[in-house]
């Protein structure tokens, strides 16, 4: 069966969720494209949206239209050239709505896995939970065809160990879209030796497609992204431990959020970042991580201690950040949370300044990561901006030279276990799934 044969009937799990929402607009708009060929007029497609959450799935349907529109917004002109046989269509406008109409059609909503049964492709993106995924897979093996191929989505645990509980037969592959998937255009794709090669290949031209940068990723726990992005918020979680006594817990955080986020360029610091994927996120990923590399270290008791007292970060519906480590006002960090206290210090600028002042300046000629990303000579930039940093003596410099260390040594641990194929790939996925400037394994440090 071929691709487009395959995107006849298409079912996703998990749809009303944070990435299944996002792959089902994708997948929509392919269909559509699809079905307005000429030679497929007569073929039916459908794409079935099937999320156990009911009230969340009459939000995707909005959800699912409103992106479906900016997206038709932006791709005008490639739209017209799809619907250059309907003279009936004059204005801008009078196309959007067309394939608007055109890519929603396609969509039906279930609540029950029964509704994947005549599904020739399957992406799941249901909770990370492996007793709960492999329970998923088992009864999909039962519903669907012996053809079906399925894709996952799991940001962490061992495909091959999905595929053997759920015993798929290789019917399996890990194609690990980046939050949000209608806009990142990262997708590590995990093979497990089971893999059907007949579903690598689906995979490989499902990307081409989409346009997607696929970067493929050997099935170990965590994979290349959250292999690096987990054992990155650790350290930094760690290293709390030891700035707390000085600095007490609020000022500790701010500090390595900001050593973090300003001294080594990045576009969040990393507690930020760890808010933005979500705290339980991140604790559920360390524990399958734990469990699947038999690695005791991967555990932080601050993370235990936040999930604990349900301060867990995320997104609301509309897209605006949960209080986490931090609290937001208008996505803006404006507090850190006191463990003691159980809630948040107010940052002002009487303690931001004395903070900032024993951390020391930013180095020389600094430019945030925002400027440098449109700056054609950014490499350049940021060479200067380490070199000066080298050059420097002071605390926070101390502490992101340190950190870029261990950054790197992270990467590189990645390609001496196997996790990836070279370098190059670890930095692949930084750059362009977490959209550093620049991968951990480089030559400033
Ligand atoms: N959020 C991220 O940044 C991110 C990035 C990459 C990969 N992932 C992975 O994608 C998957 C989904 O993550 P998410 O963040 O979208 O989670 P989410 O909680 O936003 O969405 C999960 C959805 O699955 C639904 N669901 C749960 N059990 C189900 C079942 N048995 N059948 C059908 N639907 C079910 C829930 O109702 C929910 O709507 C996970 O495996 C996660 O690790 C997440």
């Amino acid at each position: 069966m071929t691709l487009d044969d395959r995107l006849q009937n298409v079912a996703i799990l998990g749809a009303a969720g944070k990435m299944g929402s996002g792959i089902g607009v994708l997948i929509a708009e392919e269909m559509a494209k699809l079905k307005l060929k000429p030679e497929n007029k007569d073929k039916l497609y459908t794409l079935t949206m099937i999320d156990v959450n009911e009230k969340a799935l009459d939000g995707l349907r909005s959800y699912t239209t409103a992106q479906l529109t900016k997206r038709g917004e932006k791709g005008t002109v490639q739209l017209r050239h799809v619907y250059g046989h309907r003279k009936d269509l004059i204005e801008n406008a009078d196309i959007i709505n067309q394939f608007v109409q055109d890519s929603t059609s396609v969509c039906t909503y279930a609540t029950d896995l029964s509704a994947a049964k005549k599904a020739h492709l399957v992406f799941e993106a249901i909770v990370e939970n492996e007793r709960i995924k492999i329970k998923v897979y088992k009864r999909l093996k039962k519903i669907c065809a012996d053809t079906t191929l399925f894709l996952t989505n799991t940001s962490s645990i061992p495909i091959s160990y999905i595929d053997k509980h759920a015993d798929l037969n290789g019917r399996l592959l890990g194609y690990h879209f980046y939050n949000p998937p209608v806009i990142q255009k990262l997708v590590e794709v995990i093979a497990a030796d089971a893999t059907i090669s007949e579903l690598k290949k689906i995979g490989e031209e499902l990307g081409a497609r989409l346009r997607k940068r696929l970067v493929p990723a050997n099935d170990v726990s965590g994979f290349i992204g959250n292999g690096h992005f987990i054992r990155d918020g650790l350290y930094a979680l760690k290293k709390i431990d030891e700035l707390k006594g000085k600095f007490r817990f609020p000022g500790a955080m701010y500090i390595m959020n900001k050593v973090t986020q300003e001294f080594l360029v990045r576009p969040m610091g990393i507690f930020q970042l760890i808010d933005y994927v979500g705290i339980d996120v991140f604790q559920c990923i360390l524990k399958v991580m734990r469990t699947h590399l038999s690695d005791a270290a991967l555990r932080s008791k601050l993370v235990d201690k936040m999930v604990k007292f349900k301060v867990t970060g995320g997104q609301y519906t509309d897209g605006s950040q949960k209080d986490g480590f931090l609290k937001y006002e208008k996505n803006r960090p404006v507090g850190v949370y006191n463990i003691r206290s159980k809630d948040y210090f107010m940052i002002n600028d009487r303690w931001k300044k004395s903070i900032d002042a024993k951390v020391g300046d930013l180095p020389e000629g600094y430019a945030p990561w925002k400027s440098l990303l449109m700056n054609p000579k950014k490499e350049e930039a940021l060479k200067k901006h380490f070199d000066s940093l080298k050059r420097m003596d002071t605390f926070g410099a101390g502490l992101a030279l340190d950190f870029l260390k261990r950054t790197k040594a992270i990467g590189q641990k990645l390609v001496s276990d196997g996790v990836a194929d070279s370098p190059e790939l670890v930095n692949e996925v930084l750059t362009n799934g977490f959209y550093w400037l620049y991968g951990p394994i480089n030559e400033y440090v």
